[in-house]
């Protein structure tokens, strides 16, 4: 198949490019490098380096007859999102729309999505949340995210183009983000590793559900089937706090940082768990990478990319 990949020198993105190549696809990639890097992007595809909301995208996508677009650009940054609302909605709204937009004249046929399980559905009313649990975004981020959503699915009503809408957990591994505010396994490792002091934001009992990037990837395999439609959580059921994290990464490093809180973040969400019962029933997904093996791989990676 012929596809196009947005966000493909990302953490995520990369990942997904590298498997697709891997599957014999032929892969482009638009990304504008503003947190993904060129190292990250498979040599093998085709690299475009543009913002989304560039005009020449349309161009890219009237040319490339693509089958697929797998949209993985955007502003990933919920506290961001909270500070400058208007870009937020620039990037993943008015961005998204480019895109869409071009796909109706090419006549792409499908359109995988990036979406946010851990925060379309705002503070969550029970455990774990299925795809019905009231759709309540408290950030920007996560009215952009639900929004791209609903205009997929006008696209699919009005002009056939069907979609798939993956709702991820916290996603973490290898190529993650040290340097960003999200990402707290990507940072906490990485600062372990150079003898600098994790900072656990408030009393660290906040819970997310973590999913391994590989198991993500394998997602966004499965979704290439037509026969796969709709928005699905991709998550791993299991709840694990920030204390957790921090002391697990420490055993594996075998560190003795001390645990330091820092004031709480306003506005994040105290709890986050996800039922991936709808996509396992669909295709037999389900996450492969339990937390302890995910942590040790993450931390092997951020090892050798500091050479230590
Ligand atoms: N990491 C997670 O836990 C998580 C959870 C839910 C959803 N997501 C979604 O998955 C996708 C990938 O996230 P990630 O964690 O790999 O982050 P990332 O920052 O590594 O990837 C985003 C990529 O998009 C590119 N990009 C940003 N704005 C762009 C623009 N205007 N034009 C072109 N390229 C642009 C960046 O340079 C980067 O390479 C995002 O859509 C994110 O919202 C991530």
């Amino acid at each position: 198949m012929n596809i196009l990949v947005t966000g493909g020198a990302g953490f995520i993105g990369s990942h997904i490019v590298d498997k697709y190549i891997e599957l014999g696809h032929n892969v482009t990639v638009i990304d504008n490098l503003s947190t993904g890097v060129l190292s990250n992007v498979n040599p093998k595809a085709k690299f475009y380096q543009m913002d989304i909301n560039d005009s020449r995208i349309e161009d890219i996508v009237l040319n490339g007859q693509f089958d697929i677009i797998n949209h993985h650009a955007a502003q990933i940054n919920v506290r961001i999102s909270v500070s400058n609302p208007i870009f937020d909605a620039i990037t993943n709204i008015i961005g998204g729309l480019r895109l869409y937009e071009s796909a109706v004249k090419a006549r792409v046929k499908k359109i995988i999505f990036a979406s946010s399980g851990g925060t379309v559905y705002g503070e969550q009313k029970y455990f774990p949340a299925d795809e019905n649990h009231p759709l309540e975004p408290c950030s920007p981020y996560g009215i952009s995210k639900l929004t791209n959503e609903l205009y997929l699915n006008f696209y699919k009503t009005v002009y056939g183009i069907d979609f798939v809408a993956l709702r991820y957990t916290n996603v973490y591994g290898p190529r993650q983000n040290p340097h960003g505010e999200a990402g707290v396994v990507a940072i906490f490792a990485s600062k372990m590793l150079k003898g600098e002091q994790p900072i656990i934001n408030g009393d660290g009992t906040a819970t997310r559900d973590y999913v391994f990037v590989g198991d993500v990837v394998r997602a966004n395999v499965l979704a290439l089937d037509e026969k796969v439609s709709g928005a699905f959580n991709i998550s791993t059921c299991v709840e694990t706090d920030v204390n957790t994290i921090f002391h697990m990464l420490k055993k594996i490093l075998r560190s003795d940082v001390k645990e330091v809180h820092g004031p709480p973040k306003a506005g994040e969400l105290q709890r986050s768990c996800l039922s991936y019962d709808k996509f396992n029933k669909l295709t037999g997904w389900k996450p492969e990478i339990s937390l302890e093996k995910g942590l040790e791989i993450t931390v092997d990676f951020f090892r050798n990319m500091l050479s230590l």
